[in-house]
């Protein structure tokens, strides 16, 4: 009886069970739902059952366990739930058992799988069994292929797997086993892939792996293996795919490694401690396709043969100490893609023949010692999307060819030695979203070409030579962030158009030789939170908007000729002369890191002094004052501030993990496996400060550690010395959402849309319980994606909450503005009033960044200003195209988040929906709602038109 492919969408009739003499039945792919009835327990002949591919949705029914003539039994692709039945233990002929991707539950008991002895193909993968992996497992002498993966199988895995000789395919990845790979996993001499990664495994991969003489791909990345790797791994001659990329290994790579593999196509070695030079005979069959060995101490060269591969596609050998030259390391190469050579010390120059890669889509070489000109060969790569060659030697002309990347949206060339002009054809780069020249020795005029870019939200040509006007025409780029043309030779009087950039946020004309007075429009630029005018000769009066009246004074110094009513400026009436009294007690504000606003000079000042009390006399080891000894509350037990010192070797670079928007995070190993994260807030600039209450700052992060929600990342206690605080927080395994949805690693394809669905769930719930949960109410206030952290299973945890508040006692403060930009209410930039609604704005910009797989900040200009220019952009085409686009199920509920996440980015504060609401709303009930129309012909008009009817 088959059924397949067909539009099928009833549930199955009972009546079924009348087809006593039944033996073949095929119903994949078709839309049946409901039960599986339980009359199929009638069908005793039934020797072949698929009903693969359906929405069938009940548990399985015990009565499939009469069908004991079962050969072949394919359930995969519904919606079954519940506990396997028991009575599946008499299918002792069946030959192929498939029941991946459903919601099966329980464990997988030891007498359920004995009598399946007869087994070739056991597939229970993308579940949710759970427990260990029996023993008997190991009785199953038939089995080809056993996959478990993505469940939730904890324990160690039985060392009977070993028993299964004929084995070729065992998946056991994306679950939570612990313990060592078991010895007799080595002697499987049959078996071709293994995956064993995102687990908890310990222990070394031992010389025994030499046995396993079919292997062709391993994949073990994302556990705690530790050790080298064994000498033995060089005669695996089948060898195609080797991926070990974070965890704990160390040494060097086996210096022979690759000259007997000459398959070997794709190497993972990223975020480990391995030190030494790469193999050089790695690449000798010339058959690699990936290089991936970023985030280790790596130095030497490239290897050679990089050059003869002609199907490379990936090179990442970032953050090393690489030092070879990269002159003649690449050949012409079709297929490649990346190349990614961050932050090594890497000399030579750029091969004109990386100009012939014509795949290459990004190519990053910055922080390195790379000198000689930039070949105008480079124009050619059309698919090249992004350009990153800043901090190196280069020397030479920007070559005009450039112009010709159609496709580029980030070119670096800052913290050169460039020299010449900024050639114009420049502005042939349509998409460009960002352009840093900064730091050469650029001359000339500003062109006026510069003016026509279509998408740029952020231009830095500060440090070079550029002399002349500004030109207006600047005024009509869609610059959001920053626009910043400082320490030029930049002359005659600021014009008056670039009072258009009415979504601008940093705006930087310092150290020039501006004239004239500041024009009065500029009040109408409303998104400026960082402002810098110093070091010109500007004139009169400064102008009276709301905005301008809570820029810090030292935004005006050296121009002499300024006056007006802001703190410590000349008041424009007065007659004591042009001399500017800046007062002391404000800190430069203006933005040091071009990713994160300045926080709270006054009350970092206050959080300063508060420290430098309880500061304790230069000791060289740490000693705690008594009130300020590092109090672990809740519990997890104590531990020392001497011992975070002692896990960090005080607070060495190496155990950096991160840099968020108040300090840099530490990670930390406690001994018996506890793993903390230490946020270190250097606080260190002094100033003369207000006093504040040690006690209430105490009681203030006390409340902090009594935090407790699934989505938020536990803050355990706190600690002060030598001018800096240090927040112990929970770590989470798998680093910020940034780091894993724009990673150079290989997790991008981990993100599927039901995961970035749920993480946006989670993040929703986490907020709406600080604003409304919490007493009293928290406003994170740097809702970014660095702040959110994923753990295991991808569970986004919120970190950083409260930090903002612990920093500001004083929000009616210019200066106490905390957050990221981009991801900041635009309302912020002139009340100053931290409302939950910043929130709300900042989690729909997050939201969307998770859906696009990029910052939304183009999308949002656009919408602010029209809807209807907006009109045809199809939602299919907004969201990430590194994804194929959602399948059924998963398409409501993009729809539905992005509908929320647009409501939230209401420039309106009053009409944002509030978090409560939009947890609810995206809360599972509702995101299982069918879409009312194709989802391919869904628009943005649409799903923003949809929440304008509603009100919040
Ligand atoms: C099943 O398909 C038929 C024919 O296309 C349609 O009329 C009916 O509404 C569908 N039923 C359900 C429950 O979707
Ligand atoms: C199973 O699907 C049917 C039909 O679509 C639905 O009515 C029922 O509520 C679902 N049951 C469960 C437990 O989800
Ligand atoms: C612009 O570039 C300069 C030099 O590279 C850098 O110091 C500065 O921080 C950048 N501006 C901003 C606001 O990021």
């Amino acid at each position: 009886f088959d059924l397949q492919n067909n539009s099928l969408n009833s549930s199955i009739p009972s009546e079924l069970g009348f087809c006593t003499n039944l033996t073949h039945l095929d119903l994949n792919a078709n839309h049946l739902e409901g039960k599986i009835p339980s009359s199929i327990g009638q069908l005793r002949e039934l020797r072949y059952l698929d009903l693969r591919n359906n929405f069938l949705n009940s548990s399985i029914p015990s009565e499939l366990g009469f069908c004991t003539n079962l050969t072949y039994l394919a359930l995969a692709s519904n919606k079954l739930n519940g506990e396997l039945p028991l009575s599946l233990s008499n299918l002792n002929n069946i030959n192929e058992l498939g029941l991946s991707e459903n919601h099966l539950t329980g464990p997988i008991l030891p007498s359920l799988i004995s009598n399946w002895t007869e087994v070739e193909s056991l597939q229970l993968q993308n579940n949710k069994f759970s427990g260990n992996i029996p023993a008997e497992i190991g009785l199953l002498t038939k089995l080809n292929y056993l996959f478990l993966n993505n469940n939730n199988f904890s324990g160690s895995i039985p060392s009977e797997i070993g028993n299964l000789k004929d084995l070729k395919k065992l998946a056991l990845s994306g679950n939570q086993l612990s313990g060592p790979i078991p010895m007799t996993l080595w002697n499987l001499t049959n078996i071709k892939t293994v995956y064993l990664f995102f687990n908890n495994l310990t222990g070394m991969i031992p010389p025994e792996i030499e046995n396993m003489v079919s292997l062709e791909e391993f994949d073990a990345d994302t556990n705690h293996l530790y050790g080298e790797l064994p000498g033995t791994i060089s005669r695996l001659t089948k060898l195609k795919s080797f991926s070990v990329f974070t965890n704990n290994l160390s040494g060097s790579i086996p210096r022979d490694f690759g000259r007997y593999s000459p398959n070997l196509s794709i190497l993972r070695l990223s975020n480990n401690s391995f030190t030494g030079e790469l193999p050089p005979e790695l690449c000798s069959g010339s058959a690699l396709e990936e290089l991936s060995v970023g985030d280790n101490n790596f130095s030497g060269s490239l290897p050679k043969c990089l050059r003869n591969c002609s199907k490379l596609q990936k090179v990442a050998v970032g953050h090393n100490q690489f030092t070879g030259s990269i002159t003649n390391s690449f050949g012409i190469h079709p297929n490649l893609n990346s190349v990614f050579l961050s932050n090594n010390q890497f000399v030579g120059e750029i091969s004109p023949e990386l100009g012939e890669c014509e795949s290459l889509n990004r190519l990053l070489m910055d922080r390195n010692k790379i000198s000689g000109q930039i070949p105008p060969e480079l124009g050619k790569l059309s698919k090249l999307a992004e350009l990153i060659l800043d901090s190196n030697d280069l020397s030479g002309y920007i070559p005009a060819q450039l112009g010709n990347l159609g496709l580029l949206y980030k070119l670096n060339l800052s913290k050169n030695h460039l020299t010449g002009d900024i050639p114009k054809s420049l502005s042939d780069l349509t998409k460009l979203e960002l352009l840093d020249l900064s730091e050469n020795n650029l001359i000339g005029n500003i062109p006026i070409e510069l003016g026509k870019f279509e998408k740029l939200s952020t231009l830095n040509l500060s440090h070079n030579n550029l002399f002349g006007q500004i030109p207006p025409d600047l005024g009509n780029l869609p610059l959001q962030y920053l626009l910043d043309l400082s320490s030029n030779s930049l002359s005659e009087p600021l014009p008056a158009d670039l009072a258009k950039l009415i979504r601008l946020e940093i705006l930087n004309v310092s150290h020039n030789h501006l004239s004239g007075s500041i024009p009065e429009t500029f009040s109408k630029m409303v998104s400026l939170v960082g402002i810098d005018f110093s070091y010109n000769n500007l004139t009169g009066p400064i102008p009276t908007g709301a905005i301008f009246r809570k820029v810090p004074a030292n935004a005006f110094l050296g121009n002499d000729g300024l006056c007006g009513d802001t703190e410590g400026l000349t008041p424009c009436n007065s007659n004591h002369g042009k001399s500017n009294k800046i007062s002391k007690v404000l800190l430069a504000l203006l933005v040091s890191s071009c990713v994160i606003l300045v926080i709270a000079t006054t009350s970092t000042a206050a959080v300063l002094k508060f420290s430098r009390k309880s500061k304790l006399k230069e000791t060289e080891s740490p000693r705690m004052s008594e009130s300020f000894d590092l109090g672990i509350w809740g519990r997890y037990g104590k531990f020392t501030f001497g011992a975070i010192v002692n896990a960090t070797e005080n607070f060495d670079e190496k155990y950096l993990i991160g840099k968020g928007g108040f300090g840099s995070v530490y990670k930390a190993m406690l001994g018996r496996g506890k793993v903390v994260a230490v946020k270190k807030l250097n606080i260190s600039d002094s100033s003369d400060i207000p006093k504040i209450n040690c006690q209430s700052f105490e009681n203030e992060i006390r409340t902090l550690t009594e935090v407790r929600h699934r989505n938020i990342i536990n803050l355990y206690g706190f600690c002060s010395w030598r001018d800096c605080l240090y927040l112990v927080y929970e770590y989470a395994e798998r680093g910020s959402l940034r780091k894993v949805l724009y990673g150079t690693e290989e997790r991008e394809a981990e993100l599927g849309w039901s995961t970035r669905v749920k993480i946006v769930q989670g993040l929703a719930h986490a907020i709406a319980y600080l604003h409304n949960d919490c007493s009293p109410p928290i406003v994170h206030r740097d809702v970014t994606l660095n702040n959110i952290l994923l753990e295991k299973g991808f569970v986004p945890r919120l970190s950083d909450f409260g930090t903002a508040r612990l920093l500001s006692t004083d929000s009616s403060n210019w200066t106490s503005v905390a957050g990221s930009y981009g991801y900041m209410a635009p309302e912020l930039a002139f009340t100053m009033r931290v409302t939950d609604k910043c929130d709300v704005y900042s989690f729909g910009v997050v939201a969307l960044e998770i859906m696009m797989g990029r910052h939304p900040g183009e999308l949002l200009s656009s919408l602010s200003v029209s809807l209807t220019e907006n009109a045809e952009l199809l939602l299919k085409d907004l969201l990430d195209q590194r994804l194929r686009p959602p399948p059924g199920q998963s398409a409501a509920a993009v729809a539905s988040v992005v509908t929320m996440a647009l409501a939230c980015t209401r420039t309106n504060a009053e009409s944002r929906p509030t978090m409560d609401f939009v947890a609810k709303e995206l809360s599972s009930a509702r995101t299982q709602a069918k879409l009312s129309a194709p989802f391919g012909m869904i628009t943005i008009n649409k799903l923003a038109s949809f929440q304008n009817q509603k009100n919040f």
